[in-house]
């Protein structure tokens, strides 16, 4: 088939299928950009069975761009809690401060213009041009990667930049001028319900029969990529000092940092800076828990100790608050220490239904 009908036939039979097989999904029952770019936002990384009930709590909390930019970061940040990657939340609400201030509080209908906002890269960007103001630019991430790759048979690496440059121009040639953001989204959605990474569907892919890896069956070696992920790997030891009154300290990250504005146990890096601050404060220091957490190129191991507080040669350090263990749920934690304080609050069963039922956090100074 030469490339002219190819594409024809591609934008046919997407559309085609993505109207019959499309997802029930609550972003997708409006145009308003500024839903569009929450549920954008919220995508980055997160599954969609994740995001459905942090976006319908979001809208219902923050139903206006307005309401989000006036709204204090620490109760953003809460809203976001156990989303992960909570500088996605920082980024958000800078954003949309800019717009309420600097653009009336229109939101940009230019990718290019969108692509300027804090968080806002060329994907997000693309995809809410195209699906809130229907402008022709595509969108590439993983799972377009993986099903462009298939399809055209495109065996070079795709860590080269030139790579992804070549990709990049496949999908702008591939989209059709009317409805770009659908046929946008039926490639994600292609990607995300059945050509998968490692066990593609393709008996009931729509567009299986121009796909050049399937004729090869060889789906699974797209895309290609360097054989080794190079990871970072990172040793940390946090503290949970207890007081009688069933409380913890914990501390509040300062504004600026890759924490800014959430709640974490106290860390260090070196296990020795952790030995000589918890010998001050408690006593009957033991290890409570080892967790282990993913963060995009990073896999960090947690050691985790816990010690009694003893009031005699107590020092003041930094932010650190005394919290009652039964409201931790309630403060902006990110995952690893969000594991720690869900292991305290079940060990201490105070609460069966542990992280869901709302409760006002006390913070007390120390
Ligand atoms: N992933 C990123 N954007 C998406 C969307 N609009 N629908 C489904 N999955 C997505």
């Amino acid at each position: 088939m030469n490339v002219f009908f190819k594409r024809q036939y591609l934008r046919k039979k997407l559309r085609q299928w993505y109207h019959l097989h499309k997802r029930d999904l609550p972003w997708r029952k409006t145009l308003d950009p500024y839903k569009i770019w929450t549920s954008e936002i919220m995508l980055q990384q997160t599954q969609v069975a994740t995001v459905i009930p942090y976006y319908q709590k979001w809208v219902k909390t923050f139903p206006k761009l307005e309401t989000f930019a006036k709204a204090p970061l620490s109760k953003v940040l809460k809203l976001w809690a156990g989303l992960g990657y909570y500088r996605r939340a920082r980024m958000f609400h800078k954003a949309a401060q800019y717009v309420k201030k600097n653009l009336g509080g229109k939101i940009p209908g230019k990718m290019e213009e969108l692509r300027k906002l804090p968080g806002i890269g060329r994907y997000t960007a693309g995809a809410i041009a195209s699906i809130a103001y229907n402008e022709t630019v595509p969108v590439l991430d993983g799972n377009v990667i993986r099903i462009l790759t298939r399809i055209f048979g495109i065996s070079q690496n795709i860590d080269r930049p030139a790579t992804i440059g070549k990709l990049w121009k496949i999908a702008e040639t591939l989209l059709p001028k009317k409805n770009p953001g659908d046929f946008n989204q039926a490639l994600m959605e292609l990607g995300a319900t059945l050509c998968f990474s490692l066990n593609p569907e393709c008996s009931r892919c729509p567009v299986r029969t121009s796909c050049i890896a399937h004729k090869k069956r060889r789906e699974i070696f797209y895309p290609v990529r360097s054989k080794r992920e190079k990871y970072e790997k990172i040793l940390m030891t946090a503290l949970v000092v207890q007081n009688k009154k069933l409380e913890v300290f914990i501390e509040k990250q300062p504004e600026q940092g890759r924490w800014g504005g959430l709640w974490m146990f106290p860390f260090w890096t070196r296990k020795e800076d952790m030995l000589r601050a918890s010998s001050k404060i408690c006593c009957q220091l033991r290890h409570f828990l080892t967790l282990q957490h993913a963060f995009t190129k990073y896999r960090i191991r947690l050691e985790v100790y816990r010690g009694d507080f003893k009031k005699k040669g107590i020092q003041r350090r930094r932010n650190w608050r005394w919290i009652s263990i039964r409201t931790l749920k309630d403060l902006a934690i990110p995952s690893p220490h969000r594991k720690i304080a869900e292991k305290l609050s079940l060990e201490n069963s105070l609460e069966s239904g542990l992280f869901s039922p709302k409760k006002t956090a006390s913070v007390n100074n120390f």
